[in-house]
């Protein structure tokens, strides 16, 4: 067991999201007493493209740190662990200076490189290596089109970082990548844990650039001391490697293919911007065409991933283009007074194109079924349908890989879980239960990527820590929507015409 600290009961969890950085301090016990959160700008340089400024991302969270150690007091706390997006490029020199803006997971300009991997190594033995196939928003076709369309600053680059292993560096000094980032690099084997040599050779790439690997729950150093100093640390904090957001999301709900935490056959669906299913297996098994993400979980173990784009997106987007000025509260209201299967209108929701099960970012949302006596109300319900739709499609294309180990349950997470409609439709969908976790004053209980940040670094200090409340409401699948199941198979049609 690794002693901390006489006095120091708070672990801080980092979570570089796309919006901005979010900083809580969490007790062993499961609490969060301290929280702060600071914007990062995006930068859309081009249609497609998206960007950010490492700076950005340093000064975000440096007054995060500073914020909750203020609030807390610098004797509290024990390690720093870190989470943030996924599948981001920043490249750097051999000084460790950035040469190109990072690159981020939801920039599409690299569909050529995605096809070059494709013809050069072949999607089936990629799948079979990585556990995915390439998508523009992995990290690997990303170096490629630096070498392609930057190459100067192609030529200066010595070493590649996922985001916060950016921020990881920046707190220690050391250059490191873990599992569940790696694994979404589009060029880590998922057997060996290993970074894919074979494919880097095709495609004439130095291994060299990737850095090594450590564990999610190794303690890669501590804060630099000139920096605690700057952020009102005492000296010698350690720092936990962590995990990608979503493994950093499953670690704070419990989710583990092997044991602890959530009862054994628990997932995890979200319905934020873009909605994710996730099932922990045990075994690397991909699905042979890719149609779902395979990657690491911070465990040791692997998560199944399944992502709709869209997910409350489409709600957003219908609120602020269709909604009439309404608020989403009145726009639930509104689903409930329509039918199960809204009445023969379909909405297929790839207003961002679509992950799970297409990989393809030309893909678009429509509305179907549309007749004079079709409603408001029918409009909305098929929003919500929809969304349950596409979340349903990627667990059927799981569903096989996973046979017995299928998940007997879900916990329902992200701004959507709120509503009872929407949690119901897809327990009916899923022919599972879905259990939405509360709060102590019975409010929905949000744990995200920070909390799941600061339980890995709970962990790196051998401290284990379980987030998951005590409360919840759970939704059962409801037999009555039968025409829920047509509805579906409407839905499937649809969507496969593109
Ligand atoms: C997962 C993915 C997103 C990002 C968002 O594959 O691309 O969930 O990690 O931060």
């Amino acid at each position: 067991m690794t002693s901390t600290r006489h006095g120091a009961d708070l672990a801080l969890g980092i979570d570089l999201g796309t919006s901005g950085v979010s900083v809580v301090a969490l007790g062993a016990n499961g609490t969060v007493v301290a929280r702060a959160e600071h914007p990062v700008p995006l930068h859309t340089p081009q249609p497609g493209w998206t960007q950010q400024d490492s700076a950005d991302w340093v000064a975000a969270t440096e007054a995060g740190l500073r914020a909750v150690t203020a609030d807390v007091g610098p004797d509290r706390v024990a390690a720093i662990g870190l989470s943030g997006q996924m599948h981001g490029m920043v490249a750097l020199d051999a000084s460790d200076e950035v040469v190109y803006p990072a690159i981020l997971w939801n920039d599409g300009r690299t569909a050529e490189q995605v096809e070059r991997i494709e013809e050069t190594v072949g999607r089936d033995i990629i799948v079979r290596r990585t556990g995915n196939r390439p998508v523009p928003g992995f990290q690997l076709p990303k170096v490629m089109w630096l070498r392609d369309h930057e190459p100067e600053a192609f030529a200066r680059t010595r070493h590649v970082l996922f985001p916060k292993d950016y921020l990881g560096m920046h707190l220690t000094g050391r250059r490191y990548a873990e599992p569940t980032d790696a694994s979404g690099s589009g060029c880590y084997e998922l057997a060996t844990g290993a970074w894919d040599v074979a494919t880097l050779a095709a495609l004439d790439l130095d291994p060299g650039l990737w850095p090594e690997v450590v564990a999610s729950t190794d303690i890669v150093g501590e804060v630099d001391s000139g920096l605690a100093r700057r952020l009102g640390l005492t000296t010698g904090v350690p720092v936990v490697a962590g995990a990608g957001d979503n493994a950093a999301a499953a670690a704070a709900m419990g989710l583990r293919a092997d044991r602890g935490g959530a009862p054994a056959g628990t997932g995890s669906v979200s319905l934020g911007t873009s909605g994710v299913v996730q099932v922990p297996v045990a075994a690397p098994i991909p699905d042979p065409e890719g149609r779902v993400h395979l990657f690491a979980d911070a465990y040791g173990g692997y998560l199944l991933l399944g992502v709709t784009l869209a997910a409350a997106g489409s709600l957003r987007w219908y609120r602020d283009t269709l909604g009439a000025g309404r608020s989403y509260d009145q726009l639930m209201e509104s689903a409930a007074a329509s039918t199960t299967g809204a009445n023969g209108v379909t909405f297929v929701p790839y207003l961002a194109g679509e992950r799970t099960p297409h990989m393809r970012a030309d893909l678009r949302g429509s509305f179907h079924g549309l007749s004079l006596a079709s409603t408001e109300a029918d409009m909305v319900r098929a929003v919500i349908e929809g969304v349950a739709f596409s979340l349903r499609d990627a667990l059927d294309v799981m569903r096989p890989l996973v046979g017995d180990g299928a998940p007997t349950r879900f916990l329902a997470t992200g701004g959507g879980a709120v509503d009872d409609l929407w949690l119901e439709t897809i327990a009916t969908l899923f022919g599972r239960e879905v259990a939405r976790p509360l709060d102590d004053d019975g409010t929905a209980y949000e744990v995200g990527a920070a909390e799941g940040a600061a339980v890995l670094a709970w962990r790196g200090l051998s401290v284990t820590v379980d987030l998951t409340p005590a409360d919840e409401r759970v939704f059962a699948p409801v037999p009555e929507r039968e025409g829920l199941e047509d509805a579906y198979r409407r839905y499937l049609e649809i969507s496969r015409r593109d």
